[in-house]
């Protein structure tokens, strides 16, 4: 067994917050329950690259408990809880990262990951699946299956797909509605402003929230704002969703008109360069970046940094940068996922549900091993809904069933008024 971890002395406070998280995660832990009997992925090498939190520390251990050996890494330089990598290091885990690596340990970490001959892999982002196909082909023929867990990486994922270039199954977790609907939505909206508050501790109220892109995400972001008193300014490019943003109350306009008018600018887009050096150029004293999309290229921080005449760390993940004319821009967490660079991410209990996918979706994909073409799949609707009704139960929470009568009025068009 190997890790590379910052600290192995942490692993006594990485145990209890892992333990914390467990009791909000009580339909993860049902899921590994039944996988400690039934082993579904005995014998399995699952590679990961998630951020390293004391959630992914409880699918780490499912996976353990249904028959899967783990080696792990971050898919963020800055995510990583050092205490958490310690305590999955003292667990016998292979565990790599550390939080504030460099780009090239991300890389040399991911490949760390790779050396362990996976079968399976976990990726968050694309980047594990990219380097295997980019630099480690020979892996290929041992993989059964991979999951994604997050927008930006279905994304790519299309991309390689459309160009022919994926060359085994990957089941997208973030398109379960159990993920997609609550994690991006309810998980990204709370951290996201965990972040920006860790980091600045700004006061919203009466402040002008600038939130580019509405999407799960930033329908989830914007909504939160409002609650705490901000004035939301939306930038969107598809019209139903900025149609959408403008029903929901806020304003709606380009970036490069609300870039005067903002006090705090949050991105969750999954593109690049949202905010560029001709939107900082317009913007007020004192104003805010953050990013919560998935890659730190949402916002133009190569240019901010040629921009401005200077540049000090002000406080822990806030850059203050100082401008020719001496206006003042900070930059929240080097522009990168600021939930969870400056927070520790989403809340556990949002995470039970997108971990549940992770577990059943990989069980999936082994169960299914060889039926499965190379390319993405989505998880059976049977098997979403069936994590919904899991945490439901888990929490306590009954609801209605069809009817017979119901049942047959629903699959019947002969009945009019
Ligand atoms: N911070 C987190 O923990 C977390 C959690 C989940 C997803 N994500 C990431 O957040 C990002 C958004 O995810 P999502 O699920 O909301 O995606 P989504 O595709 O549902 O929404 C993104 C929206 O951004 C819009 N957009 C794209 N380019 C734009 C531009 N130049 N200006 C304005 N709007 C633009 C798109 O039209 C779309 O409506 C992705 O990178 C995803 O991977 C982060």
């Amino acid at each position: 067994m190997a890790h590379e971890v910052k600290d192995e002395n942490l692993a006594e406070q990485g145990q209890m917050n892992i333990e914390y998280a467990e009791q909000n995660m009580p339909a993860l832990r049902a899921i590994r329950a039944r996988f400690e009997k039934e082993k579904p992925l005995k014998g399995i090498r699952v590679g990961m690259a998630l951020h390293i939190t004391k959630e992914t520390a409880n699918l780490v251990r499912t996976l353990i408990a249904g028959g899967a050996e783990v080696a792990i890494t971050g898919c963020n330089p800055l995510s990583t809880q050092d205490d958490v990598a310690a305590a999955l290091a003292k667990d016998g885990v292979n565990v790599y990262g550390h939080k504030g690596e460099s780009n090239e340990d991300y890389y040399r970490f991911l490949n760390k990951v790779l050396d362990f001959n996976p079968n399976a892999t976990i990726d968050d982002g694309c980047d594990i699946i990219s380097e295997i196909h980019a630099k480690r082909p020979e892996l290929l023929k041992e993989l059964i299956v991979g999951t994604e867990e997050t927008t930006t990486g279905i994304i790519r994922l299309r991309a390689m797909e459309k160009d022919k270039a994926l060359k085994y199954p990957i089941i997208a977790v973030n398109d379960n509605l159990t993920k997609h609907l609550f994690d991006n939505y309810y998980g990204t909206s709370e951290s996201t402003l965990d972040g920006l508050k860790r980091a600045t501790n700004v006061l919203f109220s009466g402040k002008m929230v600038v939130v580019s892109g509405y999407g799960d995400c930033g329908k989830g972001v914007a909504l939160r704002a409002k609650g705490y008193g901000s004035n939301v300014i939306v930038c969107e490019v598809k019209p139903v969703r900025a149609l959408q943003a403008k029903q929901d109350g806020f304003r709606v306009m380009p970036i490069a008109e609300a870039a005067s008018l903002g006090d705090i600018f949050i991105t969750v887009t999954g593109d690049k360069h949202v905010i560029d050096t001709h939107h900082i150029e317009k913007m007020k004293n004192n104003a805010i970046l953050a990013n919560s999309g998935h890659f730190d290229c949402e916002i133009n921080v190569k240019g901010l940094e040629k921009m401005a005449k200077s540049k000090r760390r002000i406080r822990w993940q806030l850059d203050e940068y100082v401008l020719e004319d001496g206006r003042k821009i900070f930059l929240c967490a080097e522009g990168r996922l600021v939930n969870l660079a400056a927070a520790e991410g989403h809340p556990s209990e949002v995470m039970d549900l997108s971990f549940c996918g992770q577990a059943l979706a990989l069980e999936y994909g082994i169960k299914n091993k060889g039926k499965l073409k190379a390319g993405l799949h989505n998880l059976p609707s049977e098997v979403d809904e069936g994590i919904a009704r899991l945490k439901l139960e888990t929490i306590g929470v009954n609801i209605d069933k069809l009817t017979e009568e119901q049942k047959r009025y629903l699959a019947s068009w002969q009945e009019g008024t």
